[in-house]
């Protein structure tokens, strides 16, 4: 791939997405776009730019985006959020909070939003609570992975044998075992396409809980800036904004009070 390719390639994913692809990304793109160009059968990078750029429906833009965007997720993954949004939920509880409202933005394939269902489904067992948990992320491939809430064994590894026997049922498959999430899971939550880059968003507050990790990340400073301001706009005051290990807000959080490291309290 020439470099003129390889930046008109960057600036397009970066107008798109907010995602800033560095230099030394080169080869990581190079191996990627890769990969579709063998799907479509297209021998040259610059000639797939062209095949991208000339599709008004967006469909090529978007397996692009796929492809470049890095879905790692897990259940519980950095498992202390969840440790403190436990004790969090349960002092709102007990306090009389009866309404719930988070959103795991950047929600990759699911296993965040369902770790936070799980979560509240064993805070409140079958009490009546009006809970809702909206899980958005730019990609549809992921999207669609995460509606469907089927995982294989390794993937729910980190959820307790117990825990996966209430939430969860077993599908065999030829080749081992599936993992589908239960309805009273799924009842909680609803999944869309939302691009971060578009403020203001489109959703009404008040939100209890914010959970947008490992993708600002790839974001410059400005972006991070302008979505931190929109997660105070969102949020309750005393309403939660977790981000990922890896992140920080610092210099931009004005309005929020650190709780621990990547956990914010909306203070007013
Ligand atoms: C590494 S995953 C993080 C998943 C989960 N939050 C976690 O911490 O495990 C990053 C996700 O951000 C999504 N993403 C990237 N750019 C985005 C944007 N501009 N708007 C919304 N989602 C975006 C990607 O599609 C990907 O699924």
């Amino acid at each position: 791939m020439q470099r003129s390719t390889f930046n008109k390639i960057r600036n397009l994913i970066y107008d798109i997405s907010g995602i800033s692809l560095s230099e030394d990304k080169y080869a990581l793109v190079n191996a990627r776009v890769a990969k579709r160009m063998r799907v479509l059968e297209i021998a040259d990078h610059k000639n797939y730019l062209e095949y991208v750029i000339s599709d008004d429906s967006g469909i090529e833009l978007q397996h692009l985006m796929d492809v470049i965007s890095t879905n790692v997720t897990s259940f519980y993954r950095e498992a202390d959020h969840f440790d403190y949004l436990r004790s969090a939920l349960k002092q709102w509880t007990e306090s009389g909070l009866r309404r719930l409202r988070i959103w795991s933005a950047a929600s990759s394939t699911g296993e965040e939003p369902y770790t936070i269902a799980i979560e509240v489904r064993e805070l409140i067992g079958q009490r009546p609570m009006d809970v809702k948990i909206l899980a958005t992320d730019i990609s549809s491939a992921v999207i669609k992975k995460a509606i469907k809430g089927e995982y294989e064994e390794e993937k729910v590894a980190p959820i307790s044998r117990g825990v996966r026997a209430k939430y969860f049922t077993m599908v065999k498959t030829h080749n081992g075992a599936l993992y589908r999430a239960k309805d009273e899971l799924k009842r909680m939550l609803s999944f869309r396409m939302f691009n971060l880059t578009h403020q203001p968003f489109p959703l009404r507050g008040p939100l209890d809980v914010i959970f947008c990790r490992n993708v600002m990340i790839y974001f410059d400073r400005d972006l991070r800036a302008r979505l931190v301001k929109e997660f105070h706009r969102l949020l309750k005051p005393k309403g939660y904004l977790f981000v990922g290990h890896a992140e920080s807000i610092a210099g931009m959080s004005e309005g929020f009070k650190v709780v621990k490291p990547s956990i914010y309290i909306k203070e007013k």
